[in-house]
């Protein structure tokens, strides 16, 4: 048996294999003869049929009857390809065929599926060109059908690259001596905002699912573990149903103890972000090519050097190139971007300093939650960060208040009750180092890197506020 139809070769001519592959594609090009195209994951080879060759016309009559993405296992000689090809996706084997003698079903859809992978993989720009003579897959239809869509080569390579920057990410922290620490999901009390919160019901009393691990990180920082990393789930009950809100995705958060100033977060969360860009970049070259057949893109532009920029000064690059808000108004320097706002300063910065990728510094703090440090120079802004993709956020973080007493005053300033955080307040009772951190969105930056349009591509099986589905 070859488990794997790419490492079938030329020089295999004449030789009888058997391996198990998809019906991706089904063509009978007369009463005894019939093309199948077999896949395996992204991987495609051309199977022939055929009645006076090796086959009954019985067995043609049922395997014509085969519906498209059935498991089946096929025996057959491996020979030079007789025919022009059908269609070509991922990695096309071209240079050799299958002649069946035997084939078994192992797996079979019971019903027709809504779609074909075959369909799903016909791009945009293709269906255009021939005239919409196929027919194209809604997004509406994929997601529904969402185990068909992730079948398809676009699919395949958007989650190969989903892996790469858990990989990167990963690896980068690693060789900076961070560890990595699975936090809690359960809490007695909310970390960002209160309103964005999912309760359950625990044995009786209420608790909360984690909407971010800030309180457990910050906890193992005053637990001395210093450096720590963390990838895994986040809820939150928005109600945005936006391309770029989910109620559950997956942070990729660091926290770490601070020596003389925190910008050095600020470092270690850009290094880990060339880290990802320049693996990804490096080592999925193909991957990013098949994203492109459907969803068309520019390769992401950074510098070496990523600039900083503080958020007055971002307001005030925006106000200059002559942006609105909504209202027609110019933006204040104290308050939070909008999307909209973000997109356009994107574009302001894209073409000014020609980078997709940038920092915004020093946010104000009625922008920012009750662990956030103040500047110590300017107590109307803060020592937090987001950074930002093609214009949209793809991480917050920045210094923590690791002061006791100062906490709490933050906190009633934002009428939290410290006594409903005890767990959490111990830590800088007893005494925390200076620190800070942040948190990214995974599947933002794989949205925004690979310009997808909608998170939910970037999401294996999207909770949003509208659909949970099983
Ligand atoms: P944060 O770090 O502040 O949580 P975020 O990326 O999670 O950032 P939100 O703060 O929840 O996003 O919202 C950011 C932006 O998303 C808002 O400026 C708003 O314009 C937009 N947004 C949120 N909810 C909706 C919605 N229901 N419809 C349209 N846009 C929305
Ligand atoms: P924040 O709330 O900004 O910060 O979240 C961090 C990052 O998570 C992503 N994100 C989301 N992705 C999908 N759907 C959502 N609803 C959603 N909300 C946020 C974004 C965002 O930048 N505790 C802080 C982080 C820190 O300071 O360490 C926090 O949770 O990419």
């Amino acid at each position: 048996l070859v488990h794997d139809i790419r490492t079938l070769q030329p020089n295999m001519v004449g030789q009888m294999v058997a391996f198990r592959a998809r019906l991706h594609n089904l063509r009978k090009l007369s009463a005894h003869l019939m093309f199948i195209e077999l896949r395996q994951q992204t991987a495609t080879i051309q199977g022939i049929l055929h009645e006076h060759g090796s086959v009954s016309q019985h067995f043609l009559y049922w395997a014509e009857h085969l519906h498209v993405e059935t498991i089946v296992r096929v025996k057959g000689v491996v020979q030079e390809p007789r025919a022009k090809q059908g269609e070509i996706l991922g990695v096309s084997i071209h240079n050799i065929e299958i002649h069946i003698h035997e084939m078994h079903v192992e797996g079979a859809p019971d019903e027709p599926l809504p779609f074909t992978v075959h369909e799903a993989e016909v791009s945009r720009a293709e269906a255009e060109q021939d005239g919409d003579s196929r027919h194209r897959v809604s997004d509406r239809a994929r997601q529904s059908n969402r185990i068909i869509d992730l079948r398809t080569t676009t699919s395949q390579a958007i989650f190969r690259v989903q892996s790469a920057i858990c990989h990167a990410f990963r690896n980068n922290l690693t060789n900076l001596g961070f560890i990595e620490i699975h936090t809690p999901k359960l809490w007695g009390a909310a970390s960002e905002s209160g309103a964005s919160v999912f309760k359950v019901d625990y044995f009786g009393r209420p608790a909360f699912l984690a909407q971010s691990p800030q309180l457990g990180k910050q906890m193992a920082i005053a637990s001395d573990l210093r450096r720590v990393f963390e990838i895994g789930p986040v809820f939150r009950a928005e109600n945005s149903n936006t391309h770029r809100h989910l109620t559950e995705f997956t942070g990729l958060d660091l926290e770490m103890a601070i020596d003389e100033h925190y910008h050095e977060v600020l470092r270690t969360l850009d290094s880990t972000f060339k880290a990802i860009f320049n693996h990804v970049y490096k080592n999925y070259g193909p991957e990013i090519e098949d994203v492109k057949r459907q969803f068309p893109h520019e390769d992401l532009v950074w510098l070496e050097e990523t600039p900083i920029i503080p958020f007055a000064e971002a307001i005030r690059m925006l106000n200059d190139s002559g942006h609105l808000d909504e209202h027609g108004n110019k933006l204040p320097e104290n308050e939070d971007l909008g999307t909209r706002d973000e997109i356009a300063l994107g574009r302001v910065i894209k073409e000014r300093l020609k980078t997709d990728y940038y920092v915004l510094d020093k946010f104000p703090a009625s922008a920012r939650p009750f662990y956030t440090m103040p500047d110590p120079n300017d107590p109307t802004v803060t020592n937090a960060f987001d950074i930002f993709l093609r214009g949209q956020e793809i991480l917050s973080g920045g210094q923590r208040v690791h002061d006791a007493p100062m906490l709490v005053e933050r906190m009633e300033a934002m009428k939290i009750d410290p006594k409903t955080m005890e767990e959490y307040m111990t830590g800088f009772e007893w005494g925390a180092p200076p620190h800070g951190g942040g948190g990214i969105g995974l599947e933002r930056i794989l949205m925004l890197l690979l310009q997808l349009g909608d998170i939910r591509h970037a999401t294996l099986f999207a909770r949003d506020p509208r659909s949970l589905p099983y």
